[in-house]
């Protein structure tokens, strides 16, 4: 959460580290803030709000000029969003400034140590904590900055990325992470540092990843200098050549990025199984898998671990493992599994699912998982990420950058990759027969197209939003493969538009929420004709009975349940594996038009990020 970026260069910085802020809003949005380095001074201009009401504020507030200069958008974790508790924070002298992404969680026992040292505190945050204490270590011991930060950073414990610099020091940033991405854009006498590479992607391509425990100088007339944290060691700076372009960071004329992320489904799917899935050839190429072979045959179970959206795909994979692997699964949620003392062994295959890879939770169930000898596979969509690299193998879903709070493409991309894994596992076992093998891998090459006329219904979803959108509450129902979709379906309405929502089996309806069905309660039930459709049929007369309004979610031409149904909305017919790749698609859909509709910002919803990097 919060995204940070900072210049240091021959342009002007202000720009720059506006353009980046935006680009990086999706990792918080309550506050924002800028200081530069004018050439005598820091100039500081910081608000509560978005980084458009920084843009409108700071013009009026101080000269935009400076070559250096250092930016946050902020998700708040210790002190409300005001304008005092937002970033930059400067320490008491006022001659050092500092971004910080990530928590200081001995923050307290720090601040009281300074205070009985003569130092006061403007803010709640355990920023100012950290930036005082930078300050106090470099006064007393008088030293360079770029000391007093590593000394102070051996005496915290918690997350950040940070970005510090001196106003009587002007020409170096000093940026250190541990447990928050930081990114180092290198250009040619510039220096971009930034949350992710989005801010500073037209300006380069070269790009250092700092690793956690790290720490770097960024100076415009040197050569960048790595150091561990711990040890003082030095480390060779490796420059990444990155795959982004702008095109892929920005809107491409949607009036949302959750919209054009919806629709750039049927490519991002096939972005994922290309190269993998080779149908004529009867074969699933994954090298993370393929050079694992042994680990996964050999597997007892397979334990996912994910949070929100991702966990919702773990789901869906529960479904696809063990009925073609035969491997049982275990779906954990991240955040409670690092906490309850699991049984886990070497015997276990651990799947981490986290489409930023960055996920605070994750990273910490991941970590449990290795230290107790399981091998931990990642399936992740940001290259480089944190799991990605934390992760023993893995594979990349490859749907390019989701930009979107409410996660969409990462969604099918994921089941897309853990169908892959599951299918190559079941050929290797023999528990897929040949046909049900071929069959599976020639249906999955067409799914993009059916996701493409799934999007076609997208004005027939849009009449119904309308029909629905003032509703107060929400069930969605769906059985098997389809019931994780339910949660899903549900799980994107209320983020974005804050209507209560409920995903259930549908069987389990009657085992309670069946109590909430009136005439006022909308019930969108995924009725695709595999799988248990006559079961399901049955739950929509138990809903119309009650007369609960009927939205169902369809195999294309099926007439039984639009007999039923007060509205359908129909996808292509595909196997009842394969089918949550179809049937999230109106869900989607119908959550981002009632969300417009009721003028929510569809992209930033209010109290989410899109990286939940605490815990
Ligand atoms: O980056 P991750 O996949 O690890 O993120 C997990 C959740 O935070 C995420 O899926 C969240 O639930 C989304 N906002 C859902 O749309």
């Amino acid at each position: 959460m919060c995204g940070i970026v900072g210049y240091i260069g021959f342009r002007e910085a202000y720009p720059i580290i506006l353009k980046g802020l935006k680009r990086l809003e999706y990792r918080g949005y309550d506050s924002a803030g800028i200081a530069l380095y004018d050439g005598e001074n820091i100039k500081l201009s910081k608000t509560k709000g978005k980084v458009d009401d920084l843009e409108r504020k700071i013009k009026s507030e101080i000269s935009t000029k400076g070559s250096l200069g250092i930016g946050h958008t902020r998700w708040a974790t210790h002190g409300v969003p005001n304008d005092i508790n937002s970033h930059p924070h400067y320490s008491k002298s006022g001659d050092l400034v500092i971004i910080h992404n990530g928590i200081i969680e001995n923050y307290e026992s720090l601040k009281k140590e300074l205070i009985q040292r003569g130092y006061s505190f403007t803010s709640d945050t355990d920023t100012e904590v950290l930036i005082n204490l930078i300050e106090d270590i470099k006064k007393s011991e008088n030293i360079k900055l770029g000391k007093a930060v590593q000394i102070a950073l051996t005496q915290v414990v918690g997350a950040y990325a940070i970005a510090v610099f001196d106003k009587n020091k002007p020409n170096e940033i000093v940026v250190a992470r541990l447990g928050s991405p930081l990114a180092i854009g290198v250009g040619d006498d510039e220096f971009f540092i930034a949350s992710d590479a989005s801010p500073f992607i037209e300006y380069t391509n070269n790009a250092i990843y700092l690793e956690d425990e790290e720490m770097a100088i960024v100076r415009r007339d040197k050569p960048i200098k790595i150091r561990k944290i711990k040890d003082d060691s030095l480390v060779n700076p490796y420059v990444q050549e990155l795959q982004l372009n702008l095109e892929q960071i920005e809107k491409g004329g949607y009036d949302h990025f959750m919209l054009k992320e919806i629709h750039e489904q049927p490519h991002a799917i096939k972005d994922t199984y290309r190269g993998r899935l080779r149908v004529n050839e009867g074969i699933i190429k994954m090298a993370g898998v393929d050079d694992n072979i042994e680990k996964f045959l050999n597997a007892k179970r397979i334990i996912v671990v994910a949070c929100g959206t991702s966990w919702h795909a773990g789901l869906v994979s529960e479904y696809i493992f063990e009925n073609f692997a035969r491997i049982p699964v275990e779906v954990e949620y991240a955040s409670e599994f690092r906490y309850r003392n699991p049984i886990i062994n070497e015997n276990d295959v651990v799947i981490a699912i986290s489409q930023s890879g960055e996920t605070a939770d994750t990273l910490a169930a991941i970590k449990l998982a290795k230290s107790r000898g399981a091998f931990v596979f990642g399936v992740c969509n940001v290259v480089g990420s944190t799991i990605a690299r934390e992760t023993d193998a893995g594979a990349y879903t490859h749907a390019g950058p989701e930009i979107g709070v409410a996660s969409t493409k990462a969604f099918t991309t994921q089941i897309t990759v853990l169908t892959l894994i599951a299918l190559k596992l079941a050929k290797a076992k023999g528990t897929i027969s040949n046909s049900d093998y071929h069959l599976t891998l020639g249906e999955l090459e067409l799914i993009p197209q059916k996701v493409e006329t799934a999007l076609g219904s997208d004005a027939h979803i849009k009449s119904i939003a309308h029909t629905y959108k003032d509703s107060k509450n929400c069930l969605y129902l769906g059985r098997g493969y389809n019931f994780p979709v339910a949660l899903e379906g549900a799980l994107k309405l209320k983020e974005i538009s804050y209507i209560h929502a409920e995903g259930y089996p549908a069987a389990e309806m009657k085992h309670g929420p069946i109590a909430l069905i009136d005439e006022n309660m909308p019930i969108i039930v995924i009725a695709t004709k595999k799988g248990h459709y006559d079961k399901i049929v049955s739950n929509i007369q138990e809903i119309k009975s009650r007369k609960g309004k009927i939205i169902g979610i369809v195999t294309e031409g099926d007439q039984t349940v639009k007999g039923l149904a007060d509205h359908v909305i129909e996808v292509p017919d595909t196997l009842e594996s394969l089918s949550p790749l179809l049937t999230t698609i109106p869900l989607q859909l119908l959550s981002y038009h009632i969300a417009v509709m009721l003028d929510k910002n569809v992209d930033q919803p209010r109290n989410l990020a899109k990286s939940v990097t605490v815990e």
